[in-house]
Formats: C-alpha cells, sequence, structure tokens
C-alpha cells in the first residue's frame, strides 16, 4: 500500500439542476438540488483512498456543520485528516450549476477556512509531508502553501503531482518542482498559451510544460481520456451513460496518484486514473461518485 500526502480544500457542494441560468436580475425555478462532500483536495483525497492508497489530507476548516460532513465523508473513505479547525472562519462552499441539457457546469467555489492556509501550516506539517511516496496538490488553497508544500516534497525525494485547478498563474519555479501536472485543456492553455483539442496540440503542450520545468506533463482531455507524455493518448475507459462530470478530474488524479504510489508506472497509473474517472461520471455527485479498486480492477479487466 503507498502512502499518499494531499494538499487541498473540502468545500460543500450545493448543486442545482436547471434548463438554463438566470441572467442577472432574475429568478427562475430549478429542477433539484443536491448538498454533497467535494472540493478538489478532498474529492482526489476520496478517490485515492477507494483506489487503495494510505491517504492523508492536510487542510483547514472551520467549526461547522460543513466542517462535520468533511470529518465525516473522511472517515467513510479511510482518509487521515491533519487539519486545524478555525473557531473565527467557516468552512467552504461551492455553488455548482448544472444545466440539465449538456451537462455542463459553472461554479462558484469560497474556500472559507482553508483560504487561511500559509506557509507556515505546511512547515508544521513538513515531516508528513517528507513521508509520502506520493504528494498531490491543487490551486484551490493559497499559492504560498502549495509552493512550500511541493519544495518539501522534492527536498524529500517524494514525488509530486500539481494538479492545476482552477487555472491560475503560477510563481516562478513551481513547474520546475513537479514530477507530473495534470491540467485540462483549459488549464493547459493557461499555463502554455496552446489551445489544446487534438493530440497534436497536445503533444505541443506537453513539451511547451517539458521546457518549463515539468518532468511529465499529462494533460487530462475529458471524453478523449489523458495525454501522457511520452507515450500519447490513452484513450478514456467508457463505465456507462454520462449523468454528471464534475470532479471527474478529481477522480483521474486521486486513481492516478494511488497507483503511482503502489509502483505503477506512469501508463498503467494514467490508465488507472482514466477507469477511475469513467465510473465516477456515470454517478451524481463529486466525492459520493469515487469509484472502489474492486470496480475499477472490474471495468479495466473488461475493457
Ligand atoms: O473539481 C470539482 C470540484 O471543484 C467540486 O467538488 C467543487 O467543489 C470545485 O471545487
Ligand atoms: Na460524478
Amino acid at each position: 500500500m503507498g502512502k499518499v500526502v494531499i494538499l487541498g480544500v473540502f468545500v460543500a457542494d450545493t448543486a442545482y439542476r436547471a434548463d438554463r441560468m438566470p441572467r442577472m436580475g432574475e429568478t427562475i425555478l430549478g429542477n433539484s438540488f443536491a448538498l454533497g462532500p467535494g472540493g478538489k483536495g478532498s474529492n482526489q483525497a476520496v478517490a485515492c483512498a477507494r483506489i487503495g492508497a494510505d491517504t492523508h489530507m492536510i487542510s483547514k476548516l472551520g467549526r461547522d456543520d460543513f466542517g462535520k460532513l468533511a470529518l465525516d465523508t473522511w472517515a467513510a473513505a479511510g482518509v487521515t485528516p491533519h487539519v486545524d479547525q478555525v473557531a473565527d472562519s467557516y468552512t467552504g462552499a461551492a455553488y455548482i450549476f448544472i444545466e440539465e441539457s449538456s451537462g455542463d457546469n459553472a461554479i462558484i467555489i469560497a474556500p472559507g477556512a482553508a483560504a487561511l492556509i500559509g506557509a507556515a501550516d505546511i512547515e508544521a506539517q513538513a515531516e508528513l509531508i517528507g513521508s509520502a511516496d506520493v504528494f498531490v496538490t491543487q490551486l484551490e488553497q493559497p499559492m504560498p502553501a502549495a509552493l512550500r508544500a511541493l519544495q518539501i516534497a522534492r527536498e524529500a525525494g517524494v514525488r509530486t503531482i500539481l494538479n492545476p485547478a482552477p487555472a491560475a498563474d503560477l510563481p516562478d519555479g513551481m513547474l520546475a518542482l513537479c514530477d507530473y501536472v495534470t491540467p485540462n485543456e483549459t488549464e493547459c492553455e493557461a499555463l502554455t498559451g496552446i489551445a489544446v483539442e487534438t493530440e497534436e496540440e497536445a503533444a505541443r503542450a506537453t513539451s511547451a510544460l517539458r521546457d518549463l520545468g515539468v518532468r511529465t506533463p499529462i494533460i487530462t482531455m475529458g471524453e478523449q481520456g489523458a495525454y501522457l507524455d511520452g507515450h500519447g493518448l490513452v484513450p478514456a475507459v467508457k463505465a456507462g451513460e454520462v449523468v454528471e462530470t464534475t470532479g471527474a478530474g478529481d477522480a483521474f488524479n486521486g486513481g492516478f496518484a494511488a497507483a503511482l504510489a503502489e509502483g505503477k508506472s506512469d501508463l498503467e497509473a494514467v490508465r488507472l486514473g482514466c477507469a477511475t474517472a469513467g465510473i465516477s461520471v456515470t454517478r451524481p455527485g463529486t466525492a459520493p461518485a469515487m469509484p472502489t479498486r474492486k470496480e475499477v480492477d472490474a471495468l479495466l479487466a473488461q475493457s
């Protein structure tokens, strides 16, 4: 069993389905509402633990109902929390609008207490980070925390994954601390200026990411699959009818990290990540949609 340490954010996902977005100043009737655990780092941790890694989560929460939802979610998935519960802040929440006809979404995330994670909080977790086989982070918590954590992991010889989501400008030198960077098409364009739709464009973008210091860039390409530098397009794994794609990138990163931590090759780990994502999109919600290892192995065996 590999050990994975994840720095990231938990938020409560509040998902509204409607035929269309309201215009500013307008009120419309929606079709449904659901509340569930979300946040990129937390979703990745849940996926990673279900796939079978010894998974540890560094974050901050408020002392409120959504904070309890986070702790319950991690306990149920087998994720070990290393979190402060801050008295004078709140646990984050995300507004998720889903357009019923297309399944496309638009999201506002308010990280709450997780916006208070600073470099000093990361220093306090240096030993934990250094003990991992794989370290993972994203860009929902403040940049100085992500940067310091990647430095600590790199100095300790821990393999590092940066999921650069949501898209943001990165400090100089950050990409050179990454063994793997896993943007989707739009995040990749934000980093490289190269719009990615085809395999050839993905090849150009991964070589641009390598020039920026990334050891092995991987571009997730939705229903096409994932482009692995040095290999090419690894096709998506279909598991059924698509219900909700929110969190598919998190499923990929969690599955990929768990597989790497147990010693799988890059290609095997990308395949496992694609299968994890493939199952997650057939289920509603983000963290609750993450499959078990048994489900992923069964899907890979038949595809
Ligand atoms: O990647 C999906 C996640 O992004 C959702 O769970 C939502 O919380 C946003 O942070
Ligand atoms: Na889903």
